[in-house]
C-alpha cells in the first residue's frame, strides 16, 4: 500500500538496489491506448546510469520488458507489468559498510525502523528504484500524449550557480539537462571539481507542464499543487519544491496576482494552479535535490551497535542526483497528470454521460 502512488492511474513499484529485478504494475490505464514500447525504452534509457561522468558508474541497460496488459500495441485495460532485471550489482563494495549508517543516507532509519541492514546498495532506499517510476511515468506519457499534453524539464541550478537561461530544447541534448548552455559549462567545472574532493553537489530542477485544459486538481485534499507536492518529495533526495514564481512570497499582492483578460492570465505567478485546480496555464514547478549522500571523504558515524567510527565509502555514485532526478520529476509530474484526468472524468455528470450515450 506505501508502495504504490495515485488513485486511479494507480502504480506500485518492487524491488532493491541489488537484488535480482525492479519494476512496476500500473493499474487503471484506460483500454486503447496506444502502447509505444520504444518510447519507454527511450525513456529508461534517459534516466539510465553509467552513460557519462556526471552519473554513477554503475552499468545497467534499463532493459524493460513488459509482461501484460498490452495487446497488438494497445492497452487492454488490465494492469502493466514492466520488469527490469538488475544486471551490474557489486554487493562487495558495501561489505566494509555492512555494519555501518552512511551519514546522509537512508540506512540508520531503515534499521532502526526495520532491524534488518540491506547494505547492498542501499536496498529498497536505493533511487534504483526511480527506474520503476520512469517505466510508470512514460506510461502515463502515452496517455497524455494522445491529449497534446507535455511535460519538460531540466536544470536550472547546480551548487549554487543558476541558469540565466531556460532552453528546455537544449536541455534534452545535454549532458546535464542543463536549460543553459554558459551555465552548463561552469556546473560541468565545479562537478569535476566536486568529485576530485571526494565530494557531491546538490541542484534544482525546473519543470514545465503544457496544454492541461482547466480543472484538474481534486479540492482539498487531493489538489493538484499538493499532489504534485507530495510525488515529488516522495523522490528521493527531494528537499523542497516550488509552484509558481519562486519569488511570490517577496512579493506584494498587486505583484502577484495574475491579471485576467478576456483572453487568458496577463502573467502565471500562480504556475497554473488556483485553488487546486489547473487554470489552463502551464504548470511551472521548481524541484530542491541535495546532494548524493554516499560520498567518498571520511566521515564520521556508528555502527549497528553504537560504536563510534569512521566511514570510508567505496562504489559507485552520482556526483549530483538532480541531473538523473530530472527524469524522475518528469515521470512523477506525468503520473499525477494521468490520475487528475482519470478523476476529473468522474466529477461531472456530463463526462459520465458521454461515456454511456
Ligand atoms: C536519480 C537519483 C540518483 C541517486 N543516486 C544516488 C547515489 O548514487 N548515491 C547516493 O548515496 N544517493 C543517491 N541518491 C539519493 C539517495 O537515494 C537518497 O539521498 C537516500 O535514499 C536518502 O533519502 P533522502 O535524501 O530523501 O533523505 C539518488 C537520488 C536520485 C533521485
Amino acid at each position: 500500500m506505501f508502495n504504490s502512488f495515485g488513485e486511479i492511474f494507480r502504480f506500485t513499484t518492487f524491488g532493491e538496489s541489488h537484488g535480482k529485478a525492479i519494476g512496476v504494475v500500473v493499474d487503471g490505464v484506460p483500454a486503447g491506448v496506444n502502447f509505444d514500447e520504444e518510447f519507454l525504452r527511450d525513456e529508461l534509457e534517459r534516466r539510465r546510469p553509467g552513460k557519462n561522468r556526471f552519473a554513477t558508474q554503475r552499468k545497467e541497460l534499463d532493459t524493460p520488458e513488459v509482461l501484460s496488459g498490452v495487446f497488438e500495441g494497445k492497452t487492454t485495460g488490465t494492469p502493466i507489468s514492466i520488469v527490469i532485471f538488475n544486471k551490474d550489482q557489486k554487493s562487495r563494495d558495501y561489505s566494509n559498510i555492512k555494519d555501518i549508517f552512511r551519514p546522509g543516507h537512508a540506512d540508520f532509519t531503515y534499521f532502526h525502523k526495520y532491524g534488518i541492514r540491506d547494505y547492498r546498495g542501499g536496498g529498497r532506499s536505493s533511487a534504483r528504484e526511480t527506474a520503476a517510476r520512469v517505466a510508470a511515468g512514460a506510461v502515463a506519457k502515452m496517455i497524455l500524449k494522445e491529449l497534446n499534453i507535455e511535460i519538460e524539464a531540466g536544470t536550472v541550478e547546480i551548487g549554487g550557480i543558476r541558469a540565466k537561461k531556460e532552453d528546455f530544447k537544449y536541455a534534452k541534448t545535454s549532458p546535464l539537462f542543463a536549460l543553459d548552455k554558459n551555465a552548463e559549462k561552469e556546473w560541468i567545472k565545479i562537478i569535476d571539481k566536486a568529485r576530485e574532493e571526494h565530494n557531491s553537489l546538490g541542484g534544482v530542477v525546473k519543470l514545465k507542464i503544457k496544454n492541461l485544459p482547466v480543472g484538474l486538481g481534486e479540492p482539498i485534499y487531493y489538489k493538484l499543487d499538493n499532489i504534485l507536492a507530495s510525488a515529488m518529495l516522495s523522490i528521493n533526495a527531494v528537499k523542497g519544491i516550488y509552484i509558481g514564481n519562486t519569488e511570490a512570497h517577496k512579493l506584494t499582492g498587486a505583484e502577484n496576482n495574475d491579471e485576467i483578460s478576456k483572453e487568458g492570465f496577463l502573467s502565471n505567478n500562480a504556475g497554473g494552479v488556483l485553488g487546486g485546480i489547473s487554470n489552463g496555464e502551464e504548470v511551472v514547478l521548481e524541484i530542491y535535490f541535495k546532494p548524493t549522500p554516499s560520498i567518498f571523504k571520511p566521515q564520521k558515524s556508528v555502527d549497528i551497535y553504537g560504536n563510534e567510527v569512521e566511514v570510508n565509502l567505496k562504489g559507485r555514485h552520482d556526483p549530483i542526483v538532480a541531473v538523473r532526478g530530472s527524469v524522475v520529476a518528469e515521470a512523477m509530474a506525468a503520473c499525477v497528470v494521468a490520475d487528475m484526468l482519470l478523476l476529473n472524468m468522474t466529477r461531472k455528470m456530463e463526462y459520465i454521460k458521454k461515456i454511456y450515450q
